[in-house]
């Protein structure tokens, strides 16, 4: 359940052309890039420096690196000359007894088995070290130790998943080693089991090197988010998700964040213009928090933004001006908040633009989009929008369902049911519709099929007319 939901997290984001970057599996090469000289474990001679460690030799992040946790425990070409017999180690010994005793199922040589999902060795001999370790579907008595955590201090990236395990106090030498940590329904108190403490806020503030920081499903006990963040300076992705997260968002954010998916949580309070400082960001998702307050000009400034998620807020007044800026945004997702005001016409300067939902809301006016910028979009939602109407004479009806058509004033045309002069021929179609399905009703009869069959029915009761008009003036001279 939750792996399928971490994939599906990471999917959103993947979803963007240009987002390679933060596919999974570079997330360890990723984080660990800027740390590339604590991939030597302190046990390890000098000289022994690895050349092929899973960490990309380069100082550039390489975000297709083969480092997944598939292929990298594999054999490596021993380049070094010196001990040819050790070219493969196997596992230090006290991280291999720290493994044990997290009641992980590891063989005699866990780095040396190519099909382990959950760890990762360096290349260093005589012994290997852990760079990633994922503790997963932990059974209920199993303990997390400070001394199996100092066994570990040479790990990059921790993950735990489904492991209801209770948080200790982490060693400074693995707090500065650690650039990903991930914890998934695990550490703390999951919703329904109120007797469990949630995973202290201040735990996770510690982690202050962190490149990469997920927390999901598990109760974070902390009073904002500001606290979280405070020293993560160099923090590039954010995930909090489904946590009971609540309070104000920060007023500073770590400068190179690319991605903040922070949904599903209780965050109040209106959105900060200083999101504008964050030039990197590429994927915002805070939706389905009690967020208020205006989408701020500033907004503009994210010029990297690609996925913007703000659904199932409060948020209220237009959508500003200054979007037409995030020139790369290819999801915009505004649905279930309480916008209003027009839809700029210069939306439509967006052509990267794939998904775009605005249902529910409280936009009015005429829809400025035309037929073809709708139809390059994957996914169009305009429903739910009552004051929001088309002009059937740029925008077809066939691309906008759930809007109502506008008169020559730009509101949207009333029901049948409500009575319209013009609209006579109209009822003779059959039973006249539900209310609900009115708009839907109305719009049709602008098509060009229905124009046909309104001329048919004209037509056909001029006949009717016509013959009874016959038959009676024949019955009258019948009678004479
Ligand atoms: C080295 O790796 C090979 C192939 O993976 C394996 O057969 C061999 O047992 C390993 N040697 C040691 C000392 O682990
Ligand atoms: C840590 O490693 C040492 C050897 O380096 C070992 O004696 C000890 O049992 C290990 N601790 C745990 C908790 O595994
Ligand atoms: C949250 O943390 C505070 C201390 O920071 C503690 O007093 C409180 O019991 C914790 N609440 C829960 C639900 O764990
Ligand atoms: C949120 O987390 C709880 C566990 O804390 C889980 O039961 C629930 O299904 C999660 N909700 C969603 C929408 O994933
Ligand atoms: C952040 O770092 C400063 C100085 O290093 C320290 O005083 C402060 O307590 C830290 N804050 C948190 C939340 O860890
Ligand atoms: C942010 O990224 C830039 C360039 O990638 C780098 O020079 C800078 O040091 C980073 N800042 C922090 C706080 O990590
Ligand atoms: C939003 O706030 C209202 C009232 O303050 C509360 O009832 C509701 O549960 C909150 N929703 C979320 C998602 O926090
Ligand atoms: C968009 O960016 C340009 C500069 O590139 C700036 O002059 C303009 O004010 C911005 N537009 C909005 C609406 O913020
Ligand atoms: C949008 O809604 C706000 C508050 O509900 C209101 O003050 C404002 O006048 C509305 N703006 C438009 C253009 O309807
Ligand atoms: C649709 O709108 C776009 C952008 O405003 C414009 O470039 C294009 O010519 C329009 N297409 C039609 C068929 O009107
Ligand atoms: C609909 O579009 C046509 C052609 O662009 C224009 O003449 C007409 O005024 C528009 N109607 C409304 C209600 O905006």
């Amino acid at each position: 359940m939750n792996e399928m939901r971490t994939a599906m997290l990471l999917l959103l984001c993947l979803t963007l052309p240009a987002s390679s970057t933060t596919s999974h599996s570079p997330k360890v090469s990723r984080a660990s890039a800027p740390v590339t000289h604590k991939v030597v474990a302190p046990t390890v001679a000098p000289s022994s420096a690895p050349s092929l460690a899973p960490v990309p030799a380069s100082p550039t992040p390489s975000p297709l690196s083969p480092a997944g946790p598939a292929e990298s425990p594999g054999p490596a070409p021993g380049k070094g000359p010196p001990i040819p017999a050790t070219k493969n180690g196997t596992l230090d010994p006290g991280q291999m007894a720290a493994l044990q005793s997290l009641g992980v199922a590891v063989g005699s040589d866990p780095c040396g088995q190519g099909s382990h999902q959950i760890l990762i060795c360096d290349e260093s001999t005589p012994f290997r070290h852990l760079l990633f370790l994922q503790l997963q579907y932990c059974p209920l008595d199993a303990v997390l130790t400070e001394g199996a955590l100092l066994n570990l201090t040479s790990l990059q990236a921790l993950s735990f998943l489904d492991c209801p395990m209770l948080p200790v106090p982490l060693p400074s030498q693995l707090i500065s080693s650690l650039a990903s940590l991930s914890c998934v329904a695990s550490l703390g108190r999951a919703a329904g089991h109120e007797d469990q403490p949630g995973l202290p806020g201040v735990w996770v503030s510690h982690l202050h090197d962190l490149v990469d920081l997920t927390v999901i499903d598990v109760v974070l006990n902390v009073s904002s988010l500001e606290l979280i963040l405070a020293n993560m300076s160099v923090l590039h992705e954010l995930t909090i998700s489904n946590t009971s997260l609540r309070g104000p968002l920060p007023k500073v954010w770590p400068i190179n964040l690319t991605s903040v998916d922070l949904s599903l949580n209780h965050l109040q309070g209106p959105l900060p213009s200083f999101f504008g400082q964050l030039e990197h960001l590429e994927c915002l998702d805070l939706s389905g928090n009690n967020l208020t307050g205006h989408l701020p000009e500033s907004m503009g400034k994210l010029r990297s933004l690609q996925k913007l998620q703000l659904s199932s807020n409060k948020l209220v007044g237009p959508i500003p001006d200054a979007i037409i800026n995030m020139t790369l945004l290819t999801y915009l997702d505004l649905s279930n908040n309480n916008l209003n005001g027009s839809i700029l016409s210069s939306l439509a300067t967006l052509t990267n633009l794939r998904y775009f939902d605005l249902r529910n809301n409280a936009f009015r006016g005429v829809l400025p989009l035309n037929t073809t910028f709708i139809n390059r979009l994957n996914t169009f939602r305009m429903d739910g929008n009552p004051s929001l109407c088309y002009n059937s004479s740029i925008t077809s009806s066939k691309v906008v369902s759930g809007l109502s058509p506008c008169d020559s004033n730009g509101f949207p045309l009333p029901n049948p049911g409500s009575g319209g002069p013009a609209l006579a021929p109209g009822n003779e179609f059959g039973p006249s519709p539900q209310p609900v399905e009115g708009t839907q009703h109305s719009h049709k009869r602008h098509g060009p099929k229905t124009i046909v069959w309104a001329v048919a029915v004209a037509l056909g009761a001029i006949i009717i007319f016509i013959v009874v008009a016959v038959a009676v003036s024949r019955w009258c001279r019948w009678k004479e």
